[in-house]
């Protein structure tokens, strides 16, 4: 296939002109080196993507980068004979808008260790509106069942609800037969929570507690705020349960005591989506396609945009107005 010699990326600069991102036109050559290269179909916006796109967090370890974690596409030309022509693809984080180019251009240049087949189950929108947020909220589930939480422990509690990761984290639990109390500080979005999968939809306020230790409320949860709510969820987890921390939405504080570990066996699980290994990669989306696929993806996806518009999304995003995911369409 005959590749343009220009395109449009939406790029990130921070060079003796400041930090700004815009898009702008590109040639191949001017991405990172990589074995596959796609024609983009979506990609989407997470948390991460406002901070590098705004320069609002240090992101980026080397610049101009395109930015954008997320990426899916059909490949038009690659060097890697497990990839051909025409093969759905994705990649989601691996260095994507970090190190390397990421998924914000019409085209992405990928590496093929990290690019992953579109698992059958999922179509290459569907694999955008879960994106890194979806993978996190699935590793998070793993991590949690390796280490022996089951349904009967109680019901799981998702932090940051409304936002992506919550969103997702609230569907995919519950698929996979969890009872899900969603704690948001949206509360005229609680119908919205029920409806995709959420049993109890709770203020920030149930995680107000500052007491080492509390009544066991919940069977553990996935964290997407830090701070005193995840201090306060440690507090309410009964015993062997296991809570996933995952963001920083509010803070990257941390004021516990050992008492949950110590008193009640409660395990805090790391979650770190970026820097994930293969087969546990491939494994997370395997079970995104089918057992733990989420059954409210088009509801989730409250916001569909273009690479004009990313600009306008990012500021919200960051002062804790999100509401679902939002998808990149080219
Ligand atoms: N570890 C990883 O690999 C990984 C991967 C993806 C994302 N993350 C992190 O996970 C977090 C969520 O990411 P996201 O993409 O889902 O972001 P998002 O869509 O912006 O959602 C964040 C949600 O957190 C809640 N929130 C925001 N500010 C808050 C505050 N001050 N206090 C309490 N709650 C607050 C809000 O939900 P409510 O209004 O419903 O309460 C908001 O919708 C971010 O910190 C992100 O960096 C980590």
């Amino acid at each position: 296939m005959t590749l343009p010699s220009r395109f449009a990326a939406f790029r990130i600069h921070n060079d003796d002109a400041g930090y700004r991102s815009g898009v702008e036109q590109i040639a191949l050559d001017d991405l990172a080196p990589g074995e596959v290269v796609i024609k983009t179909a979506h990609s989407s916006i997470n948390f991460k993507d406002a901070l590098a796109g705004t320069g609002q967090g240090k992101i980026l370890r080397r610049f101009p980068l395109v930015g954008g974690i997320d990426v899916a596409g059909h490949v038009v030309a690659s060097s890697d004979p497990a990839f051909k022509e025409g093969d759905a693809v994705l990649t989601t984080g691996c260095g994507l808008s970090e190190t390397r180019d990421g998924g914000y251009g019409e085209y992405a240049r990928l590496e093929a260790r990290w690019a992953v087949h579109l698992p059958q189950g999922l179509s290459l929108r569907e694999s955008m509106i879960l994106g890194t947020a979806g993978f996190t909220a699935a590793l998070a589930l793993l991590r949690m069942v390796e280490n022996r939480q089951k349904p009967d422990l109680g019901p799981l509690a998702v932090t940051g609800a409304t936002g992506g990761v919550g969103s997702l984290a609230v569907d995919i639990f519950s698929r996979a037969g969890f009872e899900v109390h969603a704690i948001s500080g949206k509360s005229a979005h609680a119908d919205y929570l029920k409806a995709i999968g959420a049993s109890q939809v709770l203020g920030r306020d149930a995680l107000a507690t500052t007491r080492p230790m509390e009544s066991a409320r919940f069977g553990g949860g996935l964290d997407n705020v830090g701070g005193p709510m995840l201090a306060s969820l440690l507090a309410q987890t009964a015993p062997y349960g296991n809570v996933a921390s995952a963001g920083l939405a509010a803070t990257a504080d941390l004021p516990t005591t050992v008492m949950p570990f110590i008193i009640r066996g409660v395990s805090l699980l790391g979650v770190a989506s970026a820097g994930t290994a293969r087969d546990l990669r491939d494994a997370v989306w395997q079970h995104l396609a089918s057992d733990w696929k989420p059954r409210h993806l088009e509801r989730i996806c409250t916001r569909e945009v273009a690479m004009q518009d990313l600009p306008s999304v990012f500021p919200t995003m960051l002062a804790g107005g999100s509401f679902g995911r939002t998808l990149v369409t080219f």
